[in-house]
C-alpha cells in the first residue's frame, strides 16, 4: 500500500504524523511519499499545490492531507491546493460521517452521512472584480454529469451501508437553473433506487433540522459548499469539529482529510485533536484498501480512549492531554 502524505499548514503538521503513526500501527506494508502543498508552500516556492505532490497523489492513489491556511483576501497567484487537488484528481465525492463518540458535546443516537459534491459548485474559483473593484462576482457551475456521479454513488453508497433515507438539499427556489439542475438529476438518480426513502430540503431549511433534530438526518447529499457548510454544523453533533473525518474519493483515488482547517489559534502548542485526521486514515482503510476490520481496531481504540475520559483540550479544558499523550493512548488501545 502506498500512502501520499500531505501535513500542509498549521496543526495539519502535528495532527497528520499523529494519523500515521496509527496507521503504521495496524498496517505492515506501508509505503510512505511526503509531499508538500499549502500557504507556506507558497512562501517558498511561488506555488500551492507544486506538480510533484500531485505526481505523488496521482502514483500513490492514497492521499493524506492535513489542512491548508487559505488568507481571506486575495493574493497573487495563491489557490486553495486541496479544493484544487480534489479537481485534479477528480476526488469527486467528499464523504462526510457524522456519529456519536462518548463526548460531553455529542448527541447520543447521531449516524448521519453528508456527501458533498466536491468538483463545482462556486468552488471552480471563477471569480473577479468589476466596476473598479466595487463589484465581486462568482460564477456557481453545476453540471449534470457532476451531479449525476456524485448522486449515483451516494444511492450506491446508501444501499451498501444500510442507511434507509437520502436528503437532497439545494436552494433551487432561488437558483432554478442551477440548483435546480442538481435537484433534477439527483432525483432522477433516486428512481434507481425505489427501496430507499428520498426527500429534499432548502438549505437553510435544512440547517434549522440540522440544529433542531439531528436524528432526522440519514445521508445527505448536496452541492460543494452546501455540503461544505453543512458538515461542519453536523460535526458539533458529533463532539466537535477535531473529531470530525473526512474522505474524497473518485476513480482510483482517495484523499483522507478531517474536515477541520489549519487551526491558526492553536497551532503549535502541540494540543491539537488527531481523532479527525486518525478517523479520516480508518475511512481510507475501509473504503480505498478494503481493510475494514482494520478501520473498526482504529475506531474502536479512539473510541475507547475518548470513554476512559482521554481528551484535548478542544473537548474540555480540564485536564485535557496533548496531541501526543492522545495518540500514545489510541495505540495502547491498539
Ligand atoms: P479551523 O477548522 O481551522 O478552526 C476552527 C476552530 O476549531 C478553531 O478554534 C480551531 O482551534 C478549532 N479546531 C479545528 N480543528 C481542531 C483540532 N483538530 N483540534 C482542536 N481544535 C480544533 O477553521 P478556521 O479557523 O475557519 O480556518 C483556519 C484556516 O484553515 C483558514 O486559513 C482556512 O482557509 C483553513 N481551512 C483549511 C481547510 C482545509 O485545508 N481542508 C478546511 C477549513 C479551513
Ligand atoms: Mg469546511
Amino acid at each position: 500500500m502506498k500512502l501520499c502524505v500531505i501535513e500542509g499548514d498549521g496543526i495539519g503538521r502535528e495532527v497528520i504524523p499523529a494519523a500515521v503513526e496509527v496507521l503504521r500501527a495496524v498496517v505492515s506494508d506501508l509505503t510512505i511519499v511526503t509531499a508538500e502543498a499549502g500557504f507556506e508552500t507558497f512562501e517558498q516556492q511561488g506555488i500551492s499545490l507544486p506538480e510533484e505532490t500531485v505526481e505523488c497523489a496521482l502514483a500513490c492513489g492514497a492521499v493524506l492531507f492535513g489542512a491548508a491556511s487559505s488568507p481571506s483576501y486575495p493574493v497573487e497567484g495563491y489557490y486553495s491546493p486541496i479544493v484544487k487537488l480534489r479537481r485534479t484528481l477528480n476526488a469527486f465525492a467528499n464523504l462526510r460521517p457524522v456519529r456519536y463518540l462518548p463526548v460531553p458535546a455529542a448527541r447520543p443516537g447521531v449516524d448521519l452521512l453528508v456527501v458533498r459534491e466536491n468538483t463545482e459548485d462556486l468552488y471552480v474559483g471563477h471569480e473577479h472584480t468589476e466596476n473598479e473593484g466595487q463589484t465581486g462576482i462568482a460564477e456557481k457551475v453545476i453540471t449534470r454529469d457532476a451531479t449525476e456521479r456524485v448522486a449515483r454513488l451516494s444511492y450506491e453508497l446508501a444501499q451498501r451501508t444500510h442507511r434507509e433515507k437520502v436528503t437532497i438539499v439545494h436552494k433551487a427556489n432561488v437558483l432554478p437553473q442551477s440548483d435546480g439542475l442538481f435537484r433534477r438529476v439527483a432525483l432522477e438518480v433516486a428512481q434507481d433506487y425505489p427501496q430507499i426513502l428520498t426527500d429534499e430540503l432548502l438549505i437553510d431549511t435544512a440547517a434549522y433540522w440540522m440544529v433542531k433534530d439531528p436524528l432526522r438526518f440519514d445521508l445527505i447529499l448536496t452541492s460543494n459548499m452546501y455540503g461544505d457548510i453543512l458538515s461542519d454544523m453536523a460535526a458539533a453533533w458529533g463532539g466537535g469539529i477535531g473529531l470530525a473525518p473526512s474522505l474524497s474519493v473518485g476513480a482510483n483515488i482517495a484523499i483522507a482529510e478531517p474536515m477541520h482547517g489549519s487551526a491558526p489559534d492553536i497551532a503549535g502548542q502541540g494540543i491539537a485533536n488527531p481523532t479527525a485526521a486518525i478517523l479520516s486514515v480508518a475511512m481510507l482503510l475501509r473504503h480505498t484498501w478494503l481493510l475494514p476490520e482494520k478501520a473498526q481496531q482504529i475506531q474502536d481504540a479512539v473510541y475507547a480512549t475518548l470513554e476512559e475520559g482521554g481528551h484535548t483540550a478542544d473537548i474540555y479544558s480540564e485536564s485535557a492531554i496533548s496531541t501526543q499523550q492522545f495518540t500514545e493512548s489510541v495505540l495502547s488501545h491498539l
